[in-house]
């Protein structure tokens, strides 16, 4: 089977999927014919996505680790666990590092890394034991590759996000898995990203708007490269994609 045909019926688990780039990522999915759980705080946002199609909302805080295992065990026995995991639940706060607040420093430690690796060893488990062929998908960063000013902790997790990648890629095949790991790295994406790092949502709103048309990429921009990676033959790993708004400078 060729293309997204081999992912119908199987189970996907999206995070981050009540806003932006998971949303989009969910969306298309369930389009495709995937079993799709779908995981965030929001549980409203994620119920109104689910009802009347093949998908399972789960209220989750990524903070909470406890929380996010309990999460994958009601998977496991729901529908037996996942063969694709699309980490894209994150955050950046406004904290430099001569000024940031530590809360605002481990919000985005929590959620961008750890809750990450949480994520992958548990659905990397499920994967093992169904087919040993699964996929799982980080949302990076461009801002992995390079430091934004203003940004240096939110970047270490996306910096990190790049070791991740390619850690995992090397336990797989030491494992003789054929599981595959991919890092997609955007560079500005029109999201509820900025209302978060504002903490005003007027004024996120506005800031995308001040960078004009084509200023940023659309979250569609962003799921449609999540959906040719998983769609690439079984036989070809793509790694690392990085991705920018075609006007974007940096
Ligand atoms: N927008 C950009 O310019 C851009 C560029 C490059 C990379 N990225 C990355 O893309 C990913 C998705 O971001 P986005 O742009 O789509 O932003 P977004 O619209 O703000 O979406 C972020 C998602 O993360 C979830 N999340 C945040 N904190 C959480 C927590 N404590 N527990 C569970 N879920 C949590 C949010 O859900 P709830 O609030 O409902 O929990 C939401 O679904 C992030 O990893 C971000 O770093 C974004």
């Amino acid at each position: 089977m060729s293309g997204m045909e081999r992912w119908r019926g199987r189970v996907a688990l999206v995070t981050g999927a009540s806003s932006g780039i998971g949303k989009e990522v969910a969306e298309r999915l369930l389009d495709a014919g995937m079993k799709v759980v779908v995981t965030a705080r929001r549980k409203e946002r994620l119920q109104a996505m689910v009802d009347g199609r093949e998908g399972l909302a789960i209220a989750c805080d990524f903070r909470d680790t406890d929380a996010i295992e309990a999460m994958f065990a009601k998977v496991r026995q729901e529908w037996g666990g996942v063969d694709v995991l699309v980490n894209s639940a994150g955050l950046g706060r406004d904290a430099p590092l001569m000024t940031g607040a530590t809360e605002h420093w481990r919000e985005m430690i929590e959620v961008n890394l750890l809750a990450l690796c949480v994520c992958t060893r548990e659905a990397i488990g499920d994967m093992r034991e169904r087919g040993d062929d699964g996929h799982v998908i980080h949302i990076s960063s461009m801002a992995g590759h390079r430091v934004p000013p203003g940004s240096g902790v939110y970047s270490a997790t996306k910096f990190a996000v790049r070791s991740l990648t390619e850690g995992l890629r090397q336990e797989l095949r030491a494992a003789g898995s054929l599981c595959r790991v991919t890092s997609i790295s955007p560079g500005f994406v029109e999201t509820e990203f900025l209302e978060v790092f504002l903490e005003d949502v007027d004024e996120g709103k506005q800031a995308y708007a001040d960078r004009g048309e084509g200023g940023a990429l659309t979250a569609g921009d962003v799921a449609e490269s999540v959906m040719h990676v998983l769609a690439a033959p079984a036989s070809a790993e793509i790694h690392d994609v990085l991705m920018r708004p075609t006007r974007q400078v940096t």
